[in-house]
């Protein structure tokens, strides 16, 4: 870059015509959420006159806020500092939705992942003998660790309603003592009533068409003590940081309200739960705090979302590209909250 971000702004906010310096510095405050000091716009100004990127309209000297414009060199300038961040954010994210098994083991490979799967196994406290349902099971990701609690003595189940995930769970299973996978649908469990001790779901209720329904079958094939353990997202709960904390919004009400079926899965738990008839005993936070831009891409899809919200109209299609172009540069912060809901079956059967 041949600017500094002060001089960089001064350009941007020229770009649409010759403005006065305190007309700059609004423009600025509406690009950024905040005015360059009085030193950093005088410097800036000064310095890019110097350069011949911008020049006074009216060169009558002593002559106090006069309108400035980007000279022919000062628009070439800017359409190639604005071109490298595009070539900059085109290298940072991802630009195809990835194959569904590998993203899914690409996430259970992650510190976060592993630290909140190893909580929610925890919270299964499942002992050795037990049957233990595996509902919405993807690749089989956590088919070992379960075997590993339950088995040889008990038995586990996973389950899910993709052929592809199915088939990838069951060649996992293989090779573990008493694990089967069914390929079969939460809604209508092929299990009998009162036959299960443990069940889990990780990310899978925010998906599912009916998660009453889904609650209410879990609640029917657990014996009476018996305990299901979620870990769901609350993708409202989701917070990236840019200046502008209405085009996060935006971006985070797009995820919640169109990409993700069941957006707010996480707070609604409890409440669900017990309609179905569960006790919930524990509700526990894990809040993933992302401050990798890349790592934070393999579970955001940045650039994939940015073109659906503004298919969707959630973004222009200017908002999407500044969004873009700010996030790809440093420093980047991103939060978001899954929720470890434990419920149980009242009774002492299990
Ligand atoms: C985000 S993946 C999580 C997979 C796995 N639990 C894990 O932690 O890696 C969600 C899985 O739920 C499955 N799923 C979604 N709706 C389902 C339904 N109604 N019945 C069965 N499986 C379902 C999907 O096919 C997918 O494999």
């Amino acid at each position: 870059m041949r600017t500094n971000d002060a001089q960089m702004l001064v350009l941007c906010a020229l770009a649409d015509g010759p403005l006065h310096g305190y007309a700059v510095n609004s423009a600025v405050e509406r690009m950024t959420g905040a005015r360059l000091g009085r030193g950093s716009l005088s410097g800036a100004l000064a310095r890019l006159e110097a350069k011949r990127l911008v020049e006074y309209l009216d060169e009558r000297p002593g002559q106090r806020q006069r309108p400035l414009r980007l000279t022919p060199e000062g628009r070439e300038l800017l359409a190639l500092e604005v071109r490298t961040l595009a070539r900059t954010a085109d290298a940072v994210f991802e630009a195809v939705v990835p194959d569904r098994i590998g993203y899914q083991d690409r996430l259970a490979a992650t510190h976060i992942a592993r630290s909140y799967k190893r909580s929610a196994l925890e919270a299964l406290a499942i002992r050795p003998g037990d049957t233990v349902a595996d509902l919405g099971c993807g690749p089989g990701t956590d088919l070992a660790a379960l075997a590993g609690a339950a088995t040889p003595a008990g038995t586990v189940l996973g389950l899910d309603h993709s052929p592809e995930m199915a088939a990838r769970a069951r060649e996992r299973a293989a090779e573990l003592p008493a694990t089967h996978v069914h390929l079969a649908d939460l809604h209508a469990l092929p299990y009998g009533t009162a036959t299960v001790d443990r069940a889990h779901t990780d990310r899978v209720l925010q998906h599912v068409a009916d998660p009453a329904r889904a609650l209410a079958e879990a609640h029917r094939v657990l014996r009476p003590g018996g305990r299901l353990v979620m870990a769901e997202p609350d993708w409202e709960s989701l917070s990236v940081d840019h200046p502008d904390p209405a085009v996060s919004r935006a971006f985070t009400r797009h995820l919640a309200d169109r990409v993700v079926r069941n957006g707010a899965i996480g707070r609604q738990l409890p409440r669900l739960a017990t309609a179905a008839g569960f006790t919930v005993p524990s509700v526990l936070p894990a809040t993933t705090v992302l401050r990798e831009v890349r790592a934070a891409d393999r579970i955001l899809g940045f650039r994939r979302n940015a073109e659906r919200a503004v298919a969707a109209g959630y973004f222009t299609p200017e908002t999407a590209e500044d969004f873009l172009a700010h996030l790809a540069r440093e420093p980047f912060f991103a939060a978001v909250t899954l929720y470890l809901v434990t419920a149980e079956v009242p009774g002492n059967g299990a």
